[in-house]
């Protein structure tokens, strides 16, 4: 299945001429971004921590995956926790308060229960009142897919103010004994701020302009959960083909990008920071390669966080504004894929 949803208007676009007198002027409505915020947990597991308890090394870890540490969750600390203390320093950096907000999207494959949505406790421990708040599940494009309908919703003029949230914590879906998955992810979460704004048309106006989505279910025994709370009724663990997955992320990933930027009639060297899902340091090191993006756009966060699933992309995106690699006014385009397969890809005008 494919999903497009644009807000440029490329040559071609089946969208209709402008007519309203705002359209008229030049602005339409969009996304804008406000802020981003981050949380992972206090406890740091390094490779060499995970060598003393399975056949593993540090020399191996690094050399195939780029990772050196992953941050763990506490005994206790639930995926909504992670969410709250993501979204806290989030609504901060965009200046504004809970009530605010009007809609909560959270991704997750790890939610604290099979149901209500874990956004619903997110809403709840913000003490926000008046929002609509569900979980999306699209594993490591979750947040992806997580942007696309806030951004929708907003564009539609369902809501004004969304909170998009990435927040997982995969070390409890894990099986600690397989040395060829469990090295290779860790708990975090991520948020960022969306509100309905006025922007100039097209892709030089700021704002959300566009979400690919993508999805094909003909591989979804090459990276699943063997159980869970869902219908199979037991509990399980993640099991990966991963030479298949890694064939598939470098290609889709690349492709979605590609796609985003002929659709918003950009050129690959128009993007100023790429911020690829964090999975492997050489899943991101051939995309950026194959786009043509220079190393120095690329935020890279695996090193030290590891694959957070649906937070690596809210985790990157703050990570890369905290150090002020993204100024208003540039273009960054994220991609994903996760089980399923499932992927997508978004430019935002910052
Ligand atoms: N430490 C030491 N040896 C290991 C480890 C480990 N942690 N894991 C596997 N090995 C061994 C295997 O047992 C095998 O040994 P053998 O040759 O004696 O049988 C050997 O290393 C090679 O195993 P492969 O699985 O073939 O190793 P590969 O080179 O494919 O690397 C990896 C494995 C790193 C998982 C790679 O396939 C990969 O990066 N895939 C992408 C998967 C990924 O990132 N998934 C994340 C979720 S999906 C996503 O987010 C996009």
């Amino acid at each position: 299945m494919l999903m497009k949803t644009e807000t440029a208007q490329p040559k071609g676009s089946q969208y209709p001429e402008s007519t309203t007198p705002l359209e008229k002027s030049g602005l339409v409505q969009k996304s804008l971004v406000l802020g981003c915020g981050a949380y992972l947990p206090e406890r740091i597991v390094t490779n060499d921590e995970l060598a003393t308890r399975i056949d593993t090394s540090d020399a191996w870890i690094r050399k195939r995956t780029g990772i050196r540490q992953r941050h763990i969750a506490a005994d206790g600390e639930l995926t909504s926790d992670l969410a709250v203390a993501a979204c806290r320093p989030a609504l901060l950096k965009a200046g504004i308060e809970p009530d605010e907000i009007d809609l909560i999207v959270l991704a997750t494959s790890t939610p604290d229960n099979t149901f209500p949505a874990t956004a619903t406790r997110v809403q709840a421990q913000l003490g926000i009142k008046q929002a609509v708040a569900f979980d999306v599940q699209a594993v490591c494009s979750g947040f992806v897919y997580a942007l696309s309908v806030a951004d929708n919703m907003i564009r539609l003029g369902q809501v004004r103010t969304a909170l998009v949230v990435g927040a997982e914590v995969f070390s409890r879906i894990l099986d600690w004994e397989d040395r060829g998955t469990c090295v290779l992810f860790g708990d975090g979460a991520g948020a960022i701020v969306l509100r309905a704004g006025m922007s100039e048309a097209g892709a030089s106006g700021r704002g959300v302009l566009s979400t690919h989505l993508f999805s094909d279910g003909s591989h979804y025994d090459s990276l699943y959960v063997d159980g869970g709370p869902g219908s199979t009724g037991k509990s399980g663990h993640l099991r990966m083909a991963g030479q298949e997955v890694y064939r598939h992320a470098v290609h889709n990933m690349t492709e979605s990008i590609e796609i985003a930027i002929e659709a918003n009639g950009l050129n690959l060297s128009d993007i100023d920071l790429l911020v690829p899902h964090q999975a492997n340091i050489r899943i991101i090191e051939s995309i950026g390669r194959k786009l043509g993006v220079d190393n120095n756009k690329v935020v890279v966060t695996v090193a030290s966080q590891a694959n957070t699933s649906a937070a690596t992309i809210p985790l990157a995106l703050t990570h890369a504004q905290n150090e002020n690699r993204i100024q208003p006014g540039d273009l960054v385009a994220l991609s994903a894929l996760g089980g399923g397969f499932a992927w997508g890809s978004s430019l935002i005008r910052w």
